[in-house]
C-alpha cells in the first residue's frame, strides 16, 4: 500500500530502534506510544515495558481519512513514538505529526522488530561456584521468550536459541568464546528454534529430545544425569547436568549449571508451570508433569535458582533485569506446587489454559524438521506473545 512512499520517507523520518524504546520505557521516561495498527492487531498484542507504557491507539486508516482530526487527538506535551506492524505506515503518521509541529519518531521495524528484539542480561552468579564462568539470559522482550548463553573459559553453550542464529554467534564472539554445544530444552511450540541452524553454523552438536514425535534433525543423544563439561576438566571448568523433566512435553529436559542454576525450559516458570496440553495428551502429560515437579525436582535444594524459557509479562522481570526465582520460593508460592494430589493437579489443568499459540502445529512441525520454513511465514507464525504457561488457581487441592 505505502511501500514506495515509506522507502522515500524513511530517509528523512527520525526513527527509534526497539532497544532504545524499551530502555526509555524501562527508565520511566515520559513518552507516548502511538499505535496505528488495526483494532484486532492492537487488541491481540501490544508493546510492553517494565514500566507502564502510555499508549494511544489511532488506526492508520483513520489518519488517512481525516488527518487533521487524528493529529488533534495526539497530545503535544511529550515525545511520540509511532508503531505499526512493520514500521512502514507509521512513517507516514510520523511525517504528518512532525509537519503539525509535534515531536515524533518512528519505531523502526514496528511490531515485527519488537517481537524479534533480543536483550542479553547477565545472571548474578556465585563466583565461588562458577569461577571464570557466566550465565547470560537473553530476553526476547516482545514474546516473553528466554534463551541462555553459558560461558566457561572459551567454551559456550547456547540453550533455547531464537531463530536469529547470527545474533548468538556475534554475542558469543564478543564474549571471546566459541559455541561448543547447542541445546533445546524441548520441541518448542511458540517460536521457531534457532538451535539446528546455530549448531550447523558453529559445527557444534545439537540436542533436543523429541520423544514421542518424528524428528528429522540430526541430534546428539544425551542421557539423564549425564554431565557436560565446559571450560576444561580442571577446577576452572564447570559442569552442566542433564535432567529429564517430562510433562510439558515427554522429552522436556532441564540443565543444571553447577549446583545452583537450573534451566527449566517450560517445566517450571517463576509464577506457573508449562502447559501439558499441546500434544493432545493432557492427562498423560499432566501426570508426567506432576511427577517431575514433585519427584524429579525434589532432590534439589531450595536455593537453586530457576531460570525458565518463558515468562508471561514484564512484571516477572526482577529489579536486576533477570527473570528468575529460587526453587524454595516457588515451593512456597506457586499454586501448582501446592497441589499435592496427582488427580487434583491433572483436573486443574484445563481451566488454567489460555488459547494455544495460533500457529503452534506449524511451528512444532518446523522445529521437528518435518517442513521447511519460509522467512515470511516464520514472521507471521511468531507474531504475538507466548502462551506457554498453565496457571492453576490457588487452593485447588
Ligand atoms: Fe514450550
Amino acid at each position: 500500500m505505502t511501500d514506495e512512499v515509506t522507502r522515500e520517507s524513511t530517509e528523512t523520518t527520525p526513527g527509534m530502534e526497539v532497544g532504545e524504546l524499551l530502555a526509555r520505557v524501562d527508565a520511566s521516561e515520559r513518552l507516548l506510544l502511538l499505535d496505528v495498527r488495526n483494532d484486532e492487531e492492537f487488541e491481540t498484542w501490544r508493546c510492553e515495558g517494565r514500566r507502564h507504557v502510555d499508549t494511544l491507539h489511532i488506526p492508520y486508516f483513520d489518519f488517512i481519512e481525516d488527518p487533521s482530526a487524528c493529529v488533534d487527538r495526539v497530545p503535544r506535551d511529550r515525545p511520540i513514538v509511532a508503531v505499526c506492524a512493520q514500521g512502514g505506515s507509521s512513517v507516514m503518521v510520523v511525517d504528518m505529526l512532525r509537519e503539525a509541529g509535534l515531536s515524533a519518531r518512528n519505531l523502526v521495524g514496528g511490531m515485527v522488530a519488537y517481537g524479534q528484539y533480543l536483550q542479553p542480561v547477565k545472571v548474578p552468579t556465585d563466583a565461588a561456584e562458577l569461577p571464570n564462568a557466566e550465565i547470560w539470559q537473553v530476553n526476547r522482550r516482545g514474546k516473553g521468550c528466554l534463551s541462555y548463553v553459558i560461558r566457561s573459559g572459551r567454551d559456550a553453550i547456547v540453550v533455547d536459541a531464537s531463530r536469529n542464529a547470527a545474533w548468538y554467534e556475534n554475542f558469543v564472539r564478543e564474549l571471546e568464546a566459541v559455541i561448543v554445544r547447542v541445546l533445546d530444552t524441548h520441541v518448542h511450540a511458540d517460536h521457531l528454534s534457532g538451535g539446528p541452524a546455530l549448531a550447523a553454523r558453529s559445527r557444534a552438536p545439537y540436542f533436543v529430545n523429541a520423544e514421542g514425535s518424528e524428528l528429522r534433525q540430526p541430534v546428539e543423544r544425551l542421557a539423564d544425569g549425564q554431565e557436560l563439561r565446559l571450560g576444561g576438566q580442571g577446577r576452572e571448568g564447570i559442569t552442566v547436568r542433564v535432567m529429564t523433566t517430562p510433562g510439558h512435553t515427554p522429552g522436556s529436559t532441564a540443565f543444571l549449571v553447577g549446583r545452583g542454576y537450573l534451566l527449566t525450559g517450560d517445566t517450571l516458570f517463576v509464577r506457573s508451570v508449562g502447559r501439558p496440553d499441546l500434544g493432545g495428551h493432557v492427562d498423560a502429560w499432566g501426570r508426567a508433569l506432576f511427577h517431575t515437579l514433585h519427584d524429579r525436582l525434589a532432590s534439589l535444594p531450595d536455593d537453586v535458582m530457576i531460570l525458565p524459557a518463558h515468562y508471561a509479562g514484564p512484571d516477572e522481570i526482577g529489579p536486576d533485569g533477570v527473570v528468575a526465582a529460587s526453587l524454595g520460593t516457588l515451593r512456597r508460592i506457586a499454586p501448582e506446587l501446592q497441589i499435592a494430589d496427582e488427580d487434583a493437579f491433572v483436573a486443574s489443568i484445563p481451566a488454567s489454559l489460555a488459547p494455544p499459540p495460533a500457529a503452534y502445529a506449524e511451528i512444532i512441525r518446523a522445529n521437528l524438521g518435518l517442513s521447511p520454513v519460509e522467512p515470511d511465514k516464520a514472521t507471521d507464525w511468531e507474531l504475538g506473545k507466548n502462551q506457554c504457561a498453565a496457571h492453576a488457581s490457588p487452593a485447588t487441592s
